[in-house]
C-alpha cells in the first residue's frame, strides 16, 4: 500500500521544518502529486505566512474543526493556481497543493493550549481528507518537543521524518525523541532529515555519523541557505531560486518520500 500520512517532527523549534515542508510540497505538486499540507502547529502556527495565504477572521480553519468536528472541505484552501501564476504557465507544476492551516489569531492559540485538542480528531480529518480529496500525500507539520499531542499524531504517521540539525542540543534532544518515540509506536517508517547545514559540514560523514547513533536512516540533508535565513525571497526559495543548491536538496527529499512511500 501506498503510503500517504507523511508527519515531519522536530526535537526542538526551530530547526527549519515548517520551511522544509512547505518546499517539499510544492516540489511535490511539481512532480504531478495532489497533496495536502495540514499546519498541527497548532500552537505556533507557521504554514499560512509560509505560503502567504490571506485570510479573513470568519474563514475556517483546523482549528474550527478541532473544536466542531465539521467544516473540514471548507478549511482547507486551494494553493495551486496562486503558486502557478508566480512560476509562470510553462514550469512543470501538473500536481494540486492544498494547505489546512491553524488559526493565527491569538485567542484560538490561547484556546489550545488552555483546553488542548484531540489528536485523534485530526487523524479522522487527515482520512477523510485523503479518501474525499483523491489525495497522494498529507504533509503534517507537527509542534516540535516531547508534546504529547504531536508524538500521537507522529504514531499516526505511515511515513515519519525527523528533521534535526547539527548542535549538540539537537543532537540530545534528537535522542530523548526518538527514544519516547518509539516507546509509542514501532509500526511506521521513520528517517532523519537534516537541514540548515552548514557547508563546512561533510554530508557523506554526517550521514554516517548519525545513522550510526540514531540507529536510523537519513532521507534527506539540506544545506544552509543564506537568502532564507535573511527572509530574502519574494516568495518560496523554491520557486525563487529553483536552481540553488537547497531547491536541488528539497527536489532529491521529495523523490526520496515518493520512493519511501512505495516501500
Ligand atoms: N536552510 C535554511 N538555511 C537558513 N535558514 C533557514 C533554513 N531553513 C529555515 N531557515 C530559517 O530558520 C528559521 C526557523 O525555520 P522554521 O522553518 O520556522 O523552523 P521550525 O518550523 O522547525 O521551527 C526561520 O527563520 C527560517 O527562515
Ligand atoms: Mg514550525
Amino acid at each position: 500500500m501506498t503510503k500517504k500520512i507523511v508527519v515531519f517532527h522536530s526535537a526542538r523549534g526551530g530547526a527549519g521544518k515548517s520551511t522544509l515542508i512547505a518546499s517539499v510540497a510544492v516540489a511535490l505538486m511539481q512532480a504531478g502529486r495532489r497533496v495536502v499540507v495540514v499546519d498541527a502547529d497548532v500552537y505556533q502556527p507557521g504554514q499560512h505566512a509560509l505560503f502567504s495565504l490571506t485570510r479573513k477572521k470568519s474563514d475556517l480553519t483546523l482549528n474550527s474543526y478541532l473544536d466542531t468536528g465539521e467544516s473540514l472541505r471548507d478549511a482547507v484552501y486551494e494553493l495551486s493556481n496562486s503558486l502557478r501564476k508566480i512560476v509562470g504557465p510553462h514550469a512543470p507544476m501538473s500536481g494540486e497543493l492544498y494547505l489546512l492551516p491553524a488559526d493565527q489569531r491569538i485567542d484560538a492559540i490561547r484556546q489550545v493550549w488552555d483546553i488542548g485538542y484531540d489528536p485523534g480528531r485530526l487523524h479522522i480529518a487527515i482520512q477523510r481528507l485523503i479518501k474525499g480529496m483523491s489525495l497522494d500525500f498529507v504533509l503534517v507539520d507537527t509542534h516540535p518537543g516531547l508534546n504529547p499531542n504531536a508524538l500521537l499524531i507522529a504514531s499516526y504517521s505511515q511515513l515519519l521524518y525527523l528533521v534535526g540539525c547539527v548542535d549538540q542540543q539537537c543532537a540530545d534532544s534528537m535522542e530523548y525523541v526518538i527514544y519516547a518515540l518509539q516507546r509509542l509506536s514501532d509500526h511506521q517508517k521513520a528517517a532523519m532529515i537534516f537541514t540548515r547545514i552548514p557547508s563546512s559540514v561533510n554530508p557523506a560523514n554526517l550521514t554516517t555519523s548519525a545513522t550510526q547513533a540514531f540507529k536510523m536512516p537519513v532521507a534527506g540533508i539540506l544545506p544552509w541557505d543564506e537568502r532564507i535565513a535573511a527572509q530574502r525571497y519574494d516568495s518560496l526559495p523554491l520557486l525563487d531560486a529553483p536552481d540553488s543548491p537547497w531547491s536541488q536538496a528539497v527536489h532529491a527529499l521529495a523523490e526520496q518520500i515518493q520512493h519511501d512511500a512505495l516501500h
